[in-house]
């Protein structure tokens, strides 16, 4: 990289981003995940570190590690570890990007030991995680929230709906559909759209470029809002 200065914009502020996919453990051997590398929250950590900010990454398992020593990372397995990592670091926070792919359902039993196959089908029983995205929404208070919206059809529309509903500042919409887009991969496309539902679209580029427009999409966008 070229010696060039950062202007460190998120200097002085808490930035708290969640990462990667959650474990939802069955049996001692077996559980349930989603698609997710953690890259794009990753990518996320460290512009975020570059920019300034003080970092705090939660995240769920990924082979990944974390080029900087300045972040902070905690890592968590399930839905519910990552529910209360997150509400613990909310309040002290300025930002929020919730970038990691929460499983929506957990196994109602946890069996203790392993479970050995039998002849025929399986069922498993499986209940709702809680929403960890809608639940900061509900009580957030000064800090700028944004989410993610992983999407494969009317990702706009979707997407609008997931903004409005958990009390998001901004939401971060990509249609894993697309060519370029979504999940193993090092780039993405996406589109963000701010709570005055302000359009931004970023084409093709890798994760680390387009986490440092994020950033600093919610930058202009917490200035506007002070005036
Ligand atoms: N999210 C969360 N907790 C959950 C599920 C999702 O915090 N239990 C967050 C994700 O981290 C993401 C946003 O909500 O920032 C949208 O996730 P997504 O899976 O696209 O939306 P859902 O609300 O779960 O709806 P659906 O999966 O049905 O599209
Ligand atoms: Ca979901």
């Amino acid at each position: 990289e070229k010696h060039q200065s950062v202007e460190p914009f998120l200097q002085g502020k808490k930035v708290l981003i969640s990462a990667g996919p959650t474990h939802e453990k069955i049996d001692p051997v077996r559980f349930f995940t989603n698609h997710s590398s953690g890259k794009m929250g990753f990518a996320l950590a460290e512009a975020a570190a570059k920019f300034g900010a003080e970092v705090t990454l939660v995240t769920g398992p990924t082979s990944l590690n974390i080029g900087s020593n300045k972040i902070k990372r905690i890592d968590v397995i399930s839905a519910e570890d990552m529910y209360e990592v997150m509400h613990q670091y909310f309040l002290t926070s300025d930002i929020v990007i919730k970038a990691a792919a929460v499983a929506d359902y957990t196994p109602k039993l946890v069996y203790e030991e392993k479970m050995k196959k039998q002849p025929g089908n399986l069922q498993i029983e499986m209940k709702r995680t809680k929403d960890i995205l809608l639940s900061l929404g509900e009580i957030k208070t000064h800090q700028y929230l944004v989410g993610f919206a992983a999407e494969t059809n009317n990702s706009i529309e979707y997407g609008l709906n997931k903004l409005e509903k958990k009390h998001l500042d901004a939401i971060v919409i990509n249609d894993i559909s697309t060519e370029g887009a979504g999940f193993g991969g090092d780039t993405n496309i996406v589109t963000y759209v701010n709570k005055t539902q302000k359009r931004e679209e970023i084409e093709l580029a890798s994760k680390k470029e387009i986490a440092e427009k994020i950033l600093r999409f919610i930058d202009r966008d917490m200035k506007d809002e002070k005036h």
